[in-house]
């Protein structure tokens, strides 16, 4: 696969095979990962990897807080409020997600359903969590951590992988840093699941939208 076909056909994956990644090709994949570019060389990121046991509970613990309506507790601030125009794309990529899974949206349960699937992070094998120390200013680290996100989201694309960038992975923030043995002068910044595609599941072949090249570039000569 060359890179423009890479970054063409990553898309957002909601549905995975029940097969487990060889830690090999998540050690690969990250080696590759590190050449990505960050301030100064800086490389503030930090990842962990987490799959098997750990994960299991971390679903359960992230499922059952979201069940008994515990407080949001990220690291890093979640905007609730958007732009119109942004909040547009946001909803109709919503509506194309549970249209793909047959959910209406007066379905309050079949929303809920989904919602408890993406805090279970789409039941992926293997979750990775990036990280940066508190030390380090958040405004910039978010660049650096930007960077490395979509490098290892190419790269596993590279490899036939599947990928899913979670802010729901770190909204219970507490208990993402109590299960995975991660101290408080860390943040996590954003999650990613990977894992073998469904490639059959509605939910990841559903067609995605950009806008046109106009509406964000402009030639300046
Ligand atoms: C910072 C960030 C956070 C995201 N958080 C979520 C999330 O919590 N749940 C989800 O289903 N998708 C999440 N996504 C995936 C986006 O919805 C997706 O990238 C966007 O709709 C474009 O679709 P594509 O990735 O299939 O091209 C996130 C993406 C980014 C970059």
């Amino acid at each position: 696969m060359n890179l423009t076909e890479a970054v063409r056909q990553r898309r957002s994956i909601r549905q995975f095979l029940d097969k487990p990644v060889p830690e090999s090709l998540i050690k690969e994949i990250l080696t590759d990962a590190l050449w990505a570019p960050s301030w100064g060389n800086t490389q503030p990121w930090e990842i962990v990897v987490v799959s098997g046991d750990v994960l299991a509970t971390f679903k359960r613990e992230n499922i059952s807080a979201l069940d008994t309506g515990q407080a949001f507790s990220p690291d890093v601030t979640i905007p609730e409020v958007w732009p119109a125009s942004l909040k547009k794309r946001y909803k109709d990529v919503g509506k194309s997600v549970l249209g793909s899974l047959e959910i209406a949206r007066e379905d309050l349960e079949g929303r809920g359903k989904y919602y408890r699937q993406m805090f279970s992070f789409f039941d992926a094998p293997v979750l990775l969590m990036f990280l940066v120390d508190r030390d380090v200013s958040l405004e910039y680290a978010m660049l650096d951590i930007g960077s490395i996100m979509q490098t290892v989201c190419l790269l596993a694309q590279d490899k036939g992988l599947g990928t899913c960038i979670l802010a729901a992975s770190i909204n219970y923030g507490k208990i993402a840093h109590k299960l995975l043995q991660v101290p408080d002068n860390k943040r996590f910044v954003i999650g990613t699941s990977l894992g073998w595609p469904d490639t059959e599941a509605q939910v990841n072949q559903f067609a995605r939208e950009r806008g046109e090249l106009d509406e964000f570039v402009k030639w300046v000569k």
